[in-house]
């Protein structure tokens, strides 16, 4: 029988049996395993699983104790929580208990919870404004001033006691030591200690430095560094805090609603998060949240979802709390970002320039907000780091736009017979052995012809943002490039049409608008075809700017290496680069080719009228800082009429436009006798065609 994991995607993965024995023996497994994670997560902060997998583990458990009271393990994680004896903190009992969050995982849900508290009111009393928070994602804290100072601090704990971390909260900078003469008799604040993630970035890279294992993820990590017996440990964390409740208060004319306390927590000196934004209609907390998904990754701090609350006070009294959590707030919980999920094998793609991949296949999961099936393991190296094998339980995390990657595996799930997994020594494509190049993290495979290269380099260049030649869908691609019709993307311009017309799939219609759409593409401008061509450090920004300076391939083809140097923002190893690309043999035929068949881009023109067609047969080498134009700019707007922008001086030059630290030019035009004009004179030339008087 398969072994049974104690991942729990949704319900459907529940055990739905209710036979005793099966009951009774996942109920030990459950004890088990949450023992276990707990202990890692606790007493040695080096968790293996996501915490809404640990969460899943706790809502099986108790949902089967409910169905199954006769079955509760005497030793059971359920009447043991938080296995508080463990801790080494002295014990503070919250006078007023530290609450959860009921959660809505999307609109319809919150909407939902929206309706449900408003009909707990009466008629007149709707509710008029709604606070929304980012809910971030560290570990709540309660701090408590009194005479407005910082007298002590407790972790939530179960919610009713927590562990006393006042020295350890006091090393956080963000977190006032004392609240000047304004404050209350006592007040105590809560709110969230979280590590930011450039902090908890350098913490690691220390770390790595120092052979340190390096920390999973800056909640845990958050959690584990407030923990500490030493807190010069906690003080050398950069940990940080945000201020969103107050809980005992005395003396304190508090405000009528919760966006005003915040204010005025604020005002106290304590760190407010500045997203807390209050609304009166429901659609604006919508279109809140939707900002907030958006702008999740530009933080520098991780956060879990979007807290609403109701912010009249009175009317968060009259709605009061279940046993779990207060009726008037919500979490609405963005989609986890890391979730765990079995790995079924390790395969190596290999990419248009041959590099080797290796990436994990997948067990379908749902994070960062799609489905995942595959993710990338970067390199052998990161494998071999990791050592994540085919059949562990792996750790998956995609992060908005990012490409899903694998973290690590779970080892307490790892099957007895697993093996290290091998990086294979030669292509899986055309058996080319694989060459790891010295000094650098990736493999090669260095066959230009190997029908995996051959595809990527057609998928690039036909691609939206290259040539955007439509009808070449991937499967496409693979079919002609099985088939035998293109070998290489100069193929492209010569298509057997009559093939392709005999092929299964192919109509008159899908043909002709593929006909079309290559023909098309013979004219794209030099921008696009120099992105598509994949010159080694040329992505399309590059691409553009040289195509801004070179009108079309003809004088690309004639460029030297100082052509390609002055141009601005291009520097010394792109200019290499791209001269070395066009000084290739193979390069050279591959652009003979695609000019013979009829590809002829030219930068991207710009409209210019006859009569400004002013510096025909005129020289302008352009040198130093220019006030109103880039040296791009001002090449480009000499070429656009007709004239010409070289690199450098030479007899042929007729006039040197110099700006500000001109440098050697201005000797070559001395030398040369050319005349050297400024950036006023420059803009006359442009005007009239001719230097004044
Ligand atoms: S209000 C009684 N506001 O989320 C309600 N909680 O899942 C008190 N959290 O234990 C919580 N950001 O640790 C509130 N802006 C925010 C929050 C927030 C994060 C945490 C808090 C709480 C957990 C519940």
């Amino acid at each position: 029988m398969a072994q049974r994991y104690y991942r729990i995607v949704g319900k459907g993965d529940f055990l739905d049996s209710d036979n005793e024995k099966e009951v009774s023996l996942r109920l030990e497994k459950l004890g088990e395993l949450i023992r276990y994670h707990n202990d890692l997560y606790h007493a040695q902060g080096t968790p293996e699983i996501p915490d809404s997998d640990f969460d899943s583990l706790w809502q099986e458990l108790i949902a089967l104790e409910q169905k199954h009271p006769n079955l509760v393990k005497p030793d059971s994680p359920s009447s043991n929580v938080g296995s508080r004896s463990s801790t080494p903190f002295a014990e503070v009992e919250h006078r007023i208990p530290m609450q959860s969050l009921d959660n809505a995982f999307d609109i319809e849900q919150l909407h939902s919870w929206a309706d449900k508290i408003q009909r707990r009111l009466e008629e007149n009393q709707k509710i008029s404004s709604w606070v929304c928070e980012l809910k971030f994602d560290g570990l709540a804290v309660s701090i408590r001033y009194e005479g407005g100072q910082l007298v002590q601090a407790a972790t939530r704990g179960d919610g009713v006691i927590g562990e006393d971390v006042t020295d350890n909260v006091r090393t956080i900078s963000d977190i006032p030591k004392s609240l000047g003469k304004d404050a209350p008799e006592i007040l105590e604040v809560r709110g969230e200690v979280y590590l930011g993630i450039e902090a908890f970035d350098s913490l690691n890279r220390v770390r790595e430095a120092s052979n340190e294992p390096t920390f999973a993820n800056p909640r845990n990590t958050a959690a584990g560094s407030l923990r500490q017996k030493d807190s010069t440990i906690t003080a050398s964390r950069n940990l940080s805090f945000w201020a969103y409740q107050v809980g005992e208060s005395k003396s304190a004319s508090l405000e009528k609603g919760h966006f005003e306390i915040l204010q005025w927590l604020r005002k106290l000196g304590l760190p407010i998060n500045e997203h807390a934004k209050r609304f009166t209609r429901f659609k604006d907390v919508i279109s809140y949240i939707e900002n907030i998904e958006e702008l999740r990754h530009d933080l520098d701090y991780e956060i879990d979802g979007v807290v609403v609350k109701v912010d009249d006070l009175a009317t968060q009294q009259k709605l009061g709390s279940t046993a779990r959590a207060p009726r008037w707030a919500i979490a609405y919980k963005l989609p986890p970002e890391e979730r765990t999920t079995r790995l079924i094998d390790i395969e190596v793609s290999i990419g248009p320039g041959g590099q080797a991949t290796p990436f994990a296949k997948l067990e379908p999961i749902f994070v960062g907000g799609s489905t995942v099936g595959t993710a990338t393991l970067h390199n052998a190296d990161q494998v071999i780091e990791k050592d994540v094998r085919p059949g562990d339980l792996v750790v998956v995390r995609k992060a908005g736009d990012v490409i899903p990657e694998v973290l690590r595996p779970v080892i307490s799930e790892r099957p007895k017979n697993s093996r290290p997994w091998k990086f294979p020594s030669s292509c899986p494509a055309c058996e080319t052995p694989l060459e790891r190049r010295e000094g650098e993290a990736a493999t090669f495979c260095n066959n230009y012809e190997c029908p995996r290269q051959i595809r990527g380099r057609i998928e690039h260049f036909v691609s939206r943002g290259a040539m955007d030649i439509e009808g070449f869908g991937e499967q496409r691609v693979d079919l002609f490039v099985s088939e035998g019709l293109i070998r290489d993307v100069s193929d492209i311009f010569q298509i057997d049409f009559e093939h392709i017309s005999q092929m299964e799939g192919f109509g008159e219609l899908s043909v002709t608008n593929l006909k079309n759409a290559i023909e098309q593409a013979r004219s794209r401008d030099l921008g696009r075809l120099l992105f598509a061509l994949r010159i080694p450090h040329v992505g399309i920004t590059v691409a553009n700017l040289i195509a801004e300076n070179f009108y079309d391939l003809e004088e690309l083809k004639k460029a030297q290496i100082q052509d390609l140097e002055i141009i601005d923002g291009l520097g010394p190893k792109i200019a290499a680069s791209v001269f070395g690309w066009f000084t290739n043999q193979r390069n050279i035929s591959l652009i003979s080719s695609l000019q013979e068949l009829g590809v002829d881009p030219k930068s991207e023109p710009t409209f210019i009228s006859e009569s400004e067609m002013n510096l025909m047969g005129v020289t302008i080498v352009v040198t130093g800082k220019l006030k109103d134009f880039s040296r791009e700019q001002a090449r480009k707007i000499i070429k656009e009429r007709g004239g010409k922008s070289p690199a450098s001086v030479s007899a042929k030059t007729t006039y040197l436009l110099a700006g500000e630290g001109g440098g050697s030019k201005l000797d070559q035009a001395e030398q040369f006798g050319v005349l050297v004009i400024d950036e006023a004179a420059f803009n006359y030339l442009l005007e009239n065609g001719e230097l004044p008087e």
